[in-house]
């Protein structure tokens, strides 16, 4: 039998925890053979909600959970975990200015950083789901010197299963018959999802979605702005920000960095730049990646168009400035 992988989820008493949890201990995440052994972290005010989940995991008899560690304190939770699922952070409340947010995830992620780079199992992969979840890595990263950074990594699967879903409801197709739309830059409304490179299955192959849409101007407007304002769509509908789908992408993306992309398809996942695309190194953007051995490798040579350059360029900049804000409350 396969020896058990310690999974960490932070801010496990929260909307997107409760959701989480039991995927990953029914297999979703690391599939249906690997025993896990969860650790929850929380703080203090959530500590006796975060009993109550751990309750009722032990209720629901997963037979793959082999462990559940919850705690408020950050070392324990962090300690030899080899999966890090941050979803803890501080959420801007009315009022508050973007630089008070901006400052108490630093804060948050300065030190949840040391704690991992200490206690986590060597090779430990972090992601990050916390909003702002790029810059929340970047910091984390920064203040984990010793973690190599393509371990380190943020949510923008469910900015990337949204277009999947946008495209197979406008054509009334499967969604599975859809892959390689991408989306480049922040998990923010500046994310640019791009089709361009984007397939449909159908019976007489694999078709470009533009061919088969046929609707550039819906492709070009309406689908982008769709998908940027999605999260926003959601909180209006249901009151609350979406979290069973951002549960189930933080899945796939785990389970496709870890086991793989199937051949000819990639995925979106926020990394380390390294300049590709003319992206400025040095953010974490999101990027269109295969994985393989359970390391990602950003796809090159796309052709990238006058009209894709600007919105990779405008995305780039706003995370820019969100670095410059978030050294500025370093400091
Ligand atoms: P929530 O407010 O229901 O849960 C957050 C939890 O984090 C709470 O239980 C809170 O007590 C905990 N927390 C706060 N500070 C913490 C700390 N220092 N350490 C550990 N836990 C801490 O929020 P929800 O809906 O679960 O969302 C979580 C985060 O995910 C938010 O920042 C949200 O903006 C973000 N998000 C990101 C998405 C993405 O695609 N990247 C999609 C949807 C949400």
């Amino acid at each position: 039998a396969k020896e058990p992988v310690r999974v960490l989820v932070t801010g496990a008493a929260g909307q997107i925890g409760y959701a989480l949890v039991p995927m990953i201990a029914r297999g979703v995440m690391l599939g249906p053979d690997q025993p896990v052994i969860l650790h929850m972290l929380d703080i203090p005010p959530a500590a006796e909600a975060l009993n109550g989940v751990k309750m009722e995991l032990v209720d629901a008899a997963f037979p793959l959970l082999k462990g559940v560690v919850a705690t408020t304190d950050v070392v324990e939770a962090c300690t030899g975990v080899n999966v890090a699922v941050m979803v803890g952070g501080f959420p801007r409340k009315e009022g508050m200015e973007r630089k008070d947010v901006m400052s108490k995830n630093v804060s948050i992620y300065k030190s949840q950083a040391s704690a991992l780079e200490k206690h986590a199992a060597a090779n430990c992969k972090v992601l990050v789901v916390a909003n702002p979840a790029n810059t929340n890595a970047l910091i984390l990263k920064e203040f984990a010197p010793s973690i190599p950074e393509k371990n380190i990594t943020c949510l923008t699967r469910l900015d990337h299963n949204r277009a999947l879903g946008q495209i197979s409801e406008r054509l009334s197709i499967q969604v599975s018959d859809v892959k390689n739309v991408i989306i480049w830059g922040n998990h923010s409304s500046s994310q640019y999802p791009d089709v361009n490179h984007a397939t449909v299955k159908t019976p007489a192959g694999e078709k470009p979605v533009r061919e088969l849409v046929k609707d550039d101007e819906w492709l070009n407007a309406e689908f982008i702005t769709t998908v940027q304002q999605r999260g926003a769509a959601i909180i209006k509908a249901r009151k609350l920000s979406s979290a069973l789908s951002a549960a189930s992408s933080a899945c796939d993306h785990i389970r496709d960095w870890v086991l793989g992309t199937p051949e000819g398809t990639w995925v979106s996942m926020g990394v380390y730049s390294d300049g590709s695309y003319n992206v400025p190194a040095g953010l974490i953007y999101s990027f269109p990646v295969t994985c393989q051995n359970g390391e990602w490798k950003i796809v090159q040579g796309l052709s990238i168009d006058e009209f894709s350059r600007k919105k990779l360029d405008l995305t780039a900049d706003e995370l820019s400035e969100e670095k410059a804000l978030a050294y500025s409350c370093l400091s």
